[in-house]
């Protein structure tokens, strides 16, 4: 509820809050993925599925690692999809993934990416599911200095699980 993606030792039992869903109701993360064809995650979020055991879980799509860790990569393990490193501003990252041709871009986490991205005003769609609890300290939505008032529409709300509810807004028009 406070906007924390973690708590302050990145950890995620807070979700546990949201208390259990339908069988086979993901908040609509399936379909989602499904709408992806690129994906940029953060080094923060890498680190924490690898600590987890899960290595990187979408190989099947192409990404865009943004570390200043080479060792990160091999870490994260291959897959048929490329895994690349980048460093530095996101901005020549979009473009070479617009270059690529890709249409819509998944930003996988975590905080510091989302807030990169949304200071460059490329975030066109937030997705986000809100548990019923205020963490209080922890990486933020988005997370970074400065970051510029951005105003989006509500697209949708829904219920999740027992206590959650899941949003979508689209950025309004420039
Ligand atoms: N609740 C959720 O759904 C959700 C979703 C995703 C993540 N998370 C959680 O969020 C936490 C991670 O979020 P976060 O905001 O701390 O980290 P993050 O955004 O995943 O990664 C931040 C790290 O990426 C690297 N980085 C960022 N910008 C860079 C740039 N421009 N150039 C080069 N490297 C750059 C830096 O690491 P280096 O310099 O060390 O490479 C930085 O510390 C984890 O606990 C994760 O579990 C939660």
């Amino acid at each position: 509820m406070d906007g924390r993606i973690a708590d302050a030792n990145d950890s995620l039992d807070f979700l546990d809050t949201m208390g259990p869903s339908d069988a086979g109701d993901d908040g609509g993360f399936a379909a989602l993925l499904k709408t992806i064809d690129a994906v940029i995650v953060g080094a923060g979020t890498l680190r924490w599925l690898v600590r987890g055991g899960h290595g990187w879980p979408h190989h099947d799509l192409p990404t865009w690692l943004v570390s200043h860790e080479p060792a990160l990569l091999a870490a994260a393990g291959e897959g048929p999809a490329p895994l690349r490193r980048v460093e530095g501003s996101l901005e020549p990252v979009f473009a070479e993934i617009e270059a690529a041709g890709h249409q819509r871009v998944w930003l996988a986490g975590g905080g510091s990416i989302a807030g990169q991205a949304l200071a460059l005003d490329r975030v066109d769609e937030v997705v986000v599911t809100i548990a019923p609890v205020a963490v209080g300290a922890g990486p933020a939505l988005f997370d970074v200095e400065g970051l510029p008032s951005r105003r989006f529409h509500l697209a949708e709300c829904s219920a999740l699980g027992g206590d959650a509810a899941r949003l979508r807004w689209v950025r309004a028009p420039r």
